[in-house]
C-alpha cells in the first residue's frame, strides 16, 4: 500500500468529472462572502463544515447552491478556479474538464460573460504556468424546466469558441434525461460534446435514456447501469466511458462502504471507468484522495491503477497530439516506477 500511494500521487491523471462550484473550500468562501457582503448563513467555517453530513444527493445540492450564492464578481470565478488548479496541479493532474452550472448564477443576476470570462482566465493561466490542459462543460440543471436550459444554451453561444461540451447535472430522480431531448438535440447540431449525469441515485432506465434520446458520449456517474446485464453489455461494446466518482458516491450514500463500491466490478466487466473527484470540497477529497481511498478499499492493484489512469486519458474530450502525449507520459511513469 506504501509503495502504492506513491505511486498514486505521482502518477499523471486526468479528471473528467468535476463541478467547479464544487471545488469551492468553505475558508474562500468565507472570504469571498465578506468582499462580497454576502450573508452565508453560518457563523464560521467549522459550522459550514458540520453541515456537510449528507443521506442523499438532495441534502448536498442545497447546500451546494447556497454556497454559490457568493460568487459575483469575474475576480471569484477566476479565485475559485484557480484555488481548485492549484490543488490538482500539485496531484498530478495533467488535464482537466471543468463542468459549470451557468444557471446557479445567471437565476441570481450574474451574467453568463462573468461566470465564464473568470474561469477561462484562470485556465489560461494553469495552462502557461504547469501545462495542465482544460475544457469546459456547461451542465443543465434538470431541476429546472427544458426552456430555461434553452435559454441558456441560446446564451452561450456567444462563447461558443470557449465551450466544448454540455451536460445535465442536479437532482435525477423525476427529471428523466428525455426531458432536455430537444436542447440536447440542438447542442449536438451546433457541434458540442455531449454527456450527462446518469444512473447515481436514478435507475438503469436514464442511462439507456441518456444514450438513445441524448446520445451522450460518456456517463457520468452510471452506477446503477450495473442492475441491468444487457445495459453492462452495451455500454462495454459501445465503449461508453463512465465517470465515477468515489467519494461522492461514499458522501451521499450512493453507497453504504468504500468496499461495496462496483469500481472493480465495472473494471472487470470490461466497463471503461474512470476515477474523479465530483466536488472535493464537499465530499473530502480531490484526484489523490479518490485513487488512494478507493484503492485502499478494494484492494486494486498497479494494474488496474494505470488501467484507470489510461482510461481518463483516452475518455478525454482532447485532439490526438495531447492524447498520446499525454499516454506517453502515462507510459514513461509507469516505466519508470
Ligand atoms: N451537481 C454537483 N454535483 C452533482 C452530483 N454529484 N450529482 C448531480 N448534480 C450535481
Ligand atoms: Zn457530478
Amino acid at each position: 500500500m506504501h509503495d502504492l500511494r506513491e505511486f498514486i500521487e505521482g502518477l499523471p491523471k486526468a479528471e473528467l468529472h468535476l463541478h467547479i462550484e464544487g471545488s469551492f473550500e468553505p475558508e474562500l468562501m468565507f472570504e469571498l462572502a465578506r468582499r462580497n457582503a454576502v450573508p452565508l448563513g453560518y457563523a464560521s467555517v467549522e459550522q459550514l463544515r458540520e453541515a456537510y453530513a449528507f443521506s442523499q444527493l438532495q441534502d448536498f445540492l442545497d447546500i451546494y447552491y447556497q454556497g454559490m450564492s457568493v460568487l459575483l464578481e469575474e475576480q471569484d470565478f477566476y479565485d475559485l478556479t484557480r484555488a481548485y488548479l492549484q490543488r490538482v496541479h500539485a496531484q498530478n493532474v495533467r488535464h482537466v474538464e471543468l463542468f459549470f452550472d451557468p444557471q446557479g448564477h445567471t437565476d441570481r443576476g450574474v451574467a453568463f460573460t462573468t461566470v465564464i470570462d473568470g474561469i477561462w482566465r484562470a485556465l489560461q493561466d494553469s495552462q502557461r504556468e504547469h501545462g495542465i490542459s482544460a475544457c469546459l462543460i456547461m451542465c443543465f440543471l434538470r431541476h429546472l424546466d427544458q426552456n430555461s436550459a434553452m435559454r441558456t444554451f441560446e446564451q452561450s453561444l456567444a462563447h461558443r469558441d470557449r465551450i466544448t461540451g454540455v451536460g445535465l447535472d442536479s437532482s435525477e430522480i423525476g427529471h428523466p434525461p428525455s426531458k432536455f431531448a430537444d436542447v440536447f438535440a440542438r447542442a449536438r447540431e451546433a457541434g458540442f460534446r455531449v454527456v450527462a449525469h446518469a444512473g447515481e441515485e436514478g435507475p438503469p432506465a436514464y442511462v439507456h435514456e441518456a444514450l438513445d434520446i441524448l446520445r451522450v458520449q460518456r456517463i457520468d456517474h452510471g452506477n446503477r447501469a450495473l442492475e441491468d446485464p444487457a445495459l453492462v453489455e452495451r455500454l462495454v461494446s459501445e465503449a461508453i466511458p463512465l465517470t465515477v466518482c468515489p467519494l461522492s458516491n461514499l458522501r451521499l450514500c450512493v453507497v453504504d462502504d468504500l468496499r461495496n463500491h462496483p469500481l472493480k466490478q465495472m473494471l472487470a466487466l470490461g466497463l471503461r471507468a474512470t476515477v474523479n473527484s465530483d466536488d472535493p470540497a464537499y465530499f473530502g477529497g480531490y484526484m489523490n484522495e479518490n485513487y488512494l481511498a478507493v484503492q485502499e478499499a478494494l484492494e486494486l492493484t498497479r494494474e488496474d491503477i494505470v488501467t484507470l489512469a489510461r482510461n481518463g486519458f483516452e475518455a478525454a474530450f482532447i485532439d490526438a497530439p495531447r492524447r498520446q502525449a499525454l499516454l506517453h507520459e502515462l507510459d514513461r511513469y509507469v516505466a519508470t516506477q
